[in-house]
């Protein structure tokens, strides 16, 4: 795992922009893993300024979002669905035909979820997952106990889960109970992984996900088990890490010997 502790949220978000540009000038096909929530909001913005400015192309582009929730359309402005085109999509030049998000309104969730895990396949699988991570260590809404081998599956959310996302909805009765989400062995499959987290109410989750345990108790820990797992962190979500100047040592050795890969953070 590669832990990366920038000052701000912005040098956060644009290292993890410069990954992914670096991919798509590698590979103009990339299959990209998306996320939402607060998170990815800052990375989003900066491959939107990378497209306008500099032409950063994702017409070649496939991508597929971790989850969405049951029961909301696809124009419901909460469903993830929406907040990916307002944020994301409808921005850039990545074809609607390449787009994919778990349909919360499938009539049989099953055969969705087994659908979506052959499309991953026959796209060639993700080469870079954005992740964010949840208060209570949930990576997609793979809850506490999730198995760490699951697969795309219908998840039932954690009172928790609801309460953090209840400020999106006008009262924490709107918020769904139920999601479709990738499952930890799904993401675990991707070949480049990006976990994003920012802000003090992360600092003590992020501390047991990167440096406590491999647990089902605490999903993102299995990000351990990776070979190819980017950790990117502001300050206040770093504050909490033991080895926080060893990550900062790492770094600083790297940009000594390849000073343009690790130009953005500091
Ligand atoms: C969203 C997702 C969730 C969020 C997590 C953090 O697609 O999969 O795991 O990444 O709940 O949410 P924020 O970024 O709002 O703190």
């Amino acid at each position: 795992m590669e832990v990366i502790i920038t000052k701000t949220t912005d040098e956060a978000s644009a290292f993890a922009a410069e990954i992914i540009e670096r991919k798509l000038m590698s590979k103009p096909t990339a299959v990209l893993g998306l996320a939402t929530g607060s998170t990815p909001l800052g990375l989003y913005k900066e491959l939107v300024k990378r497209h306008r400015e500099k032409g950063l192309d994702f017409s070649k582009v496939t991508t597929f979002n971790l989850d969405e929730y049951i029961g909301l359309s696809p124009s419901h402005p909460q469903s993830y669905r929406y907040f990916m085109e307002e944020n994301l999509f409808k921005h850039i030049n990545v074809p609607a035909g390449a787009i994919h998000v778990p349909y919360g309104h499938a009539d049989s969730v099953l055969d969705f979820c087994a659908w979506y895990e052959d499309e991953i396949k026959r796209s060639g699988g993700i080469d870079i997952q954005i992740l964010g991570i949840g208060g209570d260590g949930h990576i997609a809404f793979n809850e506490p106990g999730s198995s760490l081998g699951s697969r795309t599956r219908l998840k039932t959310l954690t009172e928790q889960t609801i309460r953090d996302n209840a400020r999106f909805f006008s009262s924490m009765d709107e918020v769904p109970r139920f999601a479709i989400t990738m499952g930890v062995g799904t993401i675990l499959e991707a070949r480049q992984i990006i976990l994003l987290a920012f802000g003090a109410s992360k600092a003590d989750i992020i501390a047991e996900a990167i440096e406590g345990p491999v647990t089902s108790q605490v999903t993102a820990s299995a990000l351990q088990l990776h070979p190819d797992v980017t950790v990117c962190l502001d300050q206040p979500a770093a504050a909490k890490l033991k080895r926080a100047d060893y990550y900062r040592w790492v770094f600083e050795q790297k940009r000594r010997l390849v000073p343009s890969l690790v130009s953005r953070a500091s």
